[in-house]
């Protein structure tokens, strides 16, 4: 059974409700996150949190509970889906009220939390490959903020799955690659990476941030910088990043093969350091604690 966690109680997941004039249901007034578990451990747990405080702050919504109540209540949660492999995912709005578009004087904030099961890729996916379709991006400019007003990014990712892509790359009306419907994105000219600075008119990942990390450490030449759309399209590798896929190797866009239509080798490198960096994560976690004192 599935389990959610609302407003201070846990509860199954198909008994947890809010009001229809929940200001995220009138106005898409509301943050989420995406955490993944693997083995009972929560990947980049801190940053996600620190990204859920930002994005409150960025609303100015307030936050119910602690850092450490909400933490406390995400292991929870992994420990009863009982489950190896899990995504969670929250959700604040600003709760419910009579409905007007200015913002209550009183909030009462609704924030829930459950558990769900991530399914695993099929392997061809990461090895093979997917195809990405260009969409304008359509969205507002507070890009850094992990809103659920996720209009434009449906719109982009059904224009794309209906073409048979896994995923839409938006672009600018300057014709600037900003990111993914759904994770962020990267193309690789010349043994160089590149990606969208997180100024703002992307949403700065919690997978990007650790993909940047770990290509400095290994001496990759990445760069925050902005690419056109033709640059994209004669890149000679792309990849995708995010909580769920981690690095995806992108082959073919709007219908064209990027470099040589196949993962590239620099994509490749990627994948097996953001794995690497995963496992250890979890041998940390899962290390029993070193006694002291004995
Ligand atoms: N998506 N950009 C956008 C627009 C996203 O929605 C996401 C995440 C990312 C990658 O962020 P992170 O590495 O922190 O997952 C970038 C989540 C997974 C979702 O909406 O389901």
């Amino acid at each position: 059974m599935e389990t959610v966690w609302i407003n201070g109680e846990f509860k199954p997941l198909s008994e947890g409700h809010v009001g229809l004039e929940d200001r995220a249901l009138l106005f898409g007034e509301g943050i989420y996150e995406v955490i993944a578990a693997y083995q009972g451990v929560p990947i980049l747990l801190e940053e996600h949190l620190e990204r859920w405080e930002r994005s409150a702050a960025g609303l100015r919504l307030p936050l119910p509970y602690t850092r450490d109540q909400r933490r406390e209540v995400l292991m929870e949660l992994i420990a009863r889906s009982g489950s190896d492999r899990i995504s969670l995912y929250g959700q604040l709005s600003r709760g419910e009220s009579r409905r007007a578009h200015q913002f209550p004087a009183t909030p009462k904030p609704n924030e829930f939390w459950f558990a769900r099961n991530l399914a695993k890729y099929p392997p061809e996916l990461h090895e093979k490959g997917v195809k990405v379709y260009t969409h304008l991006d359509e969205r507002w400019a507070r890009r850094w903020i992990k809103s659920t007003s996720l209009l434009p990014n449906c719109i982009a990712k059904q224009y794309a799955t209906e073409r048979g892509g896994f995923e839409a790359i938006l672009f600018n009306e300057e014709n600037i690659v900003t990111e993914g419907a759904v994770a962020n994105f990267w193309v690789v000219k010349n043994g160089v990476v590149y990606t969208h600075p997180a100024n703002g008119r992307i949403l700065g990942g919690c997978k990007r941030a650790m993909v940047l990390e770990l290509a400095r450490a290994a001496g990759i030449d990445v760069r925050e910088e902005t690419y056109s759309v033709d640059f994209m399209m004669q890149a000679d590798e792309a990849f995708l990043t995010s909580t769920t896929i981690n690095v995806l190797p992108v082959v073919k866009a709007d219908d064209m093969a990027i470099g040589s239509g196949t993962p590239g080798a620099l994509t490749r490198r990627l994948m097996e350091l953001v794995d690497a960096e995963i496992s250890s994560i979890i041998e940390a976690a899962s290390a029993p604690a070193v006694q002291s004192g004995t």
